[in-house]
């Protein structure tokens, strides 16, 4: 994998190879949801690009910027086994030089949940994420579906402003325990990461009520914090059962519907997501 910090160098990189282009955008630290991302845009594309960078923007000031985890020679190596060709891994200075202003906002699908809980962060994600889809120009660009809200976020993003890029969402990769993988379960003493698997718990509870053909949102939100409520190393952030689209929550469940949750284990704060039916 060819490892360059500058855009124009990426630039240079997407003029030489032509065809088209997958692109996996990542803050580092590498587990196997972000090879599954990176195998399939092999799969789909001739190139492979990856991009990791920590984005200040997308964090709160009282939020885990300083601690988030890094290992950078071990991202790389998981990208060159993987078969990545290009690494973009720019410094903030170099996607935020002085003077640099311009934002982009989406009032409606990131106002709720994550971004109701996290003022400014979907502005920060949507910022950096436009910067590297016109920075990058890829065919394709992977995310996963356990970021459901930034995935519908960024789908919209792209809708509105015309990017050029089909946006490929992948199905979440979770521990034979059902613990959807993520880079902040690094936070998990021993005792938490056994009472993690709750969040996806929660969610198969509620699945079950669905499929028995319950279809009132508050009774599959209640089996959510019923079941999140249950476990007494987790504190319940949000339950929702949202339309897959806006993100406004439903009253009753006519068509597909998301349910997203969060709940705080000591210090991680974790998010996991199931799309019904
Ligand atoms: O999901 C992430 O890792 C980040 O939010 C993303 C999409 C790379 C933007 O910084």
């Amino acid at each position: 994998v060819r490892v360059v910090a500058t855009i124009p160098e990426v630039r240079q990189f997407r003029r030489t190879r032509g065809g088209s282009l997958g692109l996996v955008p990542t803050m580092g630290y590498l587990h196997r949801g972000h090879r599954s991302l990176v195998e399939r845009a092999r799969a789909e594309n001739d190139a492979v690009a990856a991009s990791l960078f920590v984005n200040p923007l997308q964090f709160g000031p009282q939020e885990d910027l300083a601690n988030y985890p890094r290992d950078f020679e071990r991202d790389r190596s998981t990208l060159e086994e993987a078969g990545c060709d290009l690494l973009f891994a720019p410094t903030p200075a170099e996607l935020y030089p002085p003077g640099f202003q311009a934002v982009v906002e989406l009032p409606k699908v990131a106002a709720r949940l994550e971004g109701e809980r996290r003022p400014g962060h979907f502005r920060g994600v949507a910022t950096v994420v436009l910067k590297l889809l016109n920075i990058v120009g890829p065919t394709r660009a992977y995310f996963g579906e356990k970021d459901a809200q930034q995935l519908q976020v960024i789908r919209t993003l792209v809708r509105d402003l015309d990017v050029p890029t089909q946006v490929v969402g992948c199905p979440i990769v979770r521990e034979p325990d059902g613990l959807a993988l993520s880079s902040r379960n690094v936070y998990l003493n021993e005792k938490e990461r056994g009472a993690a698997p709750v969040l996806h718990r929660a969610l198969r509870a509620a699945e079950a009520l669905y499929r028995g053909g319950e279809r009132s949102a508050e009774a599959l939100r209640a089996a959510m914090r019923a079941t999140l409520e249950a476990e007494p190393l987790a504190q319940t952030d949000y339950v929702a059962v949202t339309d897959p689209e806006t993100f406004d929550e439903l009253e009753s469940i006519g068509g597909p519907a998301q349910l997203v949750l969060a709940a705080r284990l000591g210090k991680a704060r974790l998010i996991d997501a199931l799309r019904l039916p």
